[in-house]
């Protein structure tokens, strides 16, 4: 099926944080910079055609010099402990993450939860 994108911005998708827009070179109308806290989260609700797995894309930028890092949650259940968000160089970077996810057929939650006290990395959107 063809890939979806879904705006970290543009509900139903949620940010624990604010919607910012002061970084260019994101899409849409911002990007959710999420309170820099330990399960500050952005999450999202995609469509998959059928059950199974499917490949997830996540654009983000991190230009903080750590790496960052996410538990990967679908559907409740955490499929990736804290994945890694590596830095772009620049807030103004962003650069595209995939892995790997369990779906089911129809509507699943997606949600990326910050596993340290930095927070998330700023992230523009997931494709699915
Ligand atoms: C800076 C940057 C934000 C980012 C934040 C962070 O304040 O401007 O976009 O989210 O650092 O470290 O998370």
């Amino acid at each position: 099926a063809a890939t979806v994108r879904y705006e970290a911005e543009s509900a139903p998708a949620a940010c624990d944080g604010t919607i910012d827009t002061n970084h260019a070179g994101y899409s849409g109308s911002g990007f959710c910079n999420s309170n820099n806290a330990v399960g500050a989260a952005n999450q999202f609700t995609v469509n998959a055609a059928s059950a199974g797995t499917a490949t997830l894309a996540i654009r983000y930028a991190h230009g903080g010099t750590d790496t960052r890092s996410a538990d990967i949650v679908v559907n409740g259940t955490t499929v990736q402990a804290a994945s890694a968000f590596p830095a772009t160089g620049a807030w103004t970077t962003w650069s595209t993450k995939t892995v790997t996810i369990p779906v089911n057929a129809g509507s699943n939650t997606v949600r990326l939860a910050a596993s340290t006290a930095s927070g998330l990395a700023n992230i523009d959107y997931i494709e699915l």
